[in-house]
């Protein structure tokens, strides 16, 4: 494995499981050193021994806790390189407009777009005095395609981290930090695997849109945020980073 990342310290939100595992693995794997942050202790730490990196303990709605968070980082690496905001939720509860509570509509916005505000507004100020740095923010292809099978709260959620990233790209490019979006497709997830396996009528109504007739797999995920990390991204900022097997770009896939 190439060593892109050697000698940096990043931050994986949500880096217990699923793309944020992948993540870690990744990081670590290109030289990084790995502080894994998220809600649940188990698999946050695990994940975090698994690299020799640092468990932190993070509820990423709790302003107090994130900006704890990236204080230790600094406190035990010495500096911050690399904040990938990437914990977020879909719950059953968010659905079409017509359906969903404000309480549903509150939440998922708290977790999924409060979050990288929170995380953007206490990791910056490391970077600024690092004088570089990299941000990449997790948002979905759903921030730039329409889905009949509306999740109305998660889908303006990711529309809000879009612009935020673009924004704070555009803010801090000549201080030397970079703020991108990254926009995954369907991604083979525990929770879509149990989804889809109940209802294959259901997979079937969204792989028919993804030209390569597949969803991602967690890593193919982890490679674009190294990618979007690493130095070989230096000339991308405020950029919304697509890698969705080609649905944004389709109209008619292969049979
Ligand atoms: N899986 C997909 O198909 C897909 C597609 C596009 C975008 N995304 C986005 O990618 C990101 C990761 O998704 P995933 O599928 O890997 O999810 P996942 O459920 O596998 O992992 C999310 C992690 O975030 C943690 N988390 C949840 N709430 C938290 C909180 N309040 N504070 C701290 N940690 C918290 C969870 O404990 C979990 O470890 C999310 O932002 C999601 O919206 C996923």
């Amino acid at each position: 494995m190439v060593q892109r990342l050697e000698g940096r310290v990043a931050v994986v939100t949500g880096g217990g499981s699923g793309i944020g595992l992948a993540t870690v693995r990744r990081f670590a794997s290109e030289g990084a050193k790995v502080v894994v942050a998220d809600l649940d202790p188990a698999s946050g730490k695990a994940a975090a021994d698994e690299v020799s990196g640092l468990f932190v303990q993070v509820d990423v709605t709790d302003e107090e806790q994130v900006k704890a968070l990236f204080q230790t980082t600094v406190d035990t690496y010495g500096k911050l390189d690399i904040a990938f905001n990437n914990a977020g939720i879909s719950p059953p509860d968010d659905d079409s407009i017509l359906t969903t509570g404000i309480e549903a509509w509150e939440r998922v916005q708290k977790v999924n777009l409060t979050s990288v505000y929170l995380c953007c507004k206490y990791a910056l100020p490391h970077m600024q005095a690092n004088g570089k740095g990299s941000i990449i923010n997790t948002a979905s292809f759903v921030a730039t395609m329409g889905a009949a099978t509306s999740q109305i709260s998660y889908t303006a959620s990711k529309g809000g981290v879009l612009a935020m990233s673009r924004e704070l790209g555009v803010q801090f490019a000549r201080e030397g930090i970079r703020v991108n979006a990254l926009s995954p497709g369907p991604v083979n997830t525990p929770l879509l695997r149990e989804l889809f396996a109940k209802d294959p009528e259901r997979a079937a109504r969204r792989l028919v849109h993804v030209p390569l007739g597949r969803f991602a797999e967690p890593e193919e995920i982890a490679a674009a945020v190294a990618f979007l990390a690493s130095d070989d991204s230096s000339f991308m900022t405020a950029s919304n980073f697509l890698v969705d097997g080609g649905i944004a770009g389709a109209y008619v896939t292969p049979l």
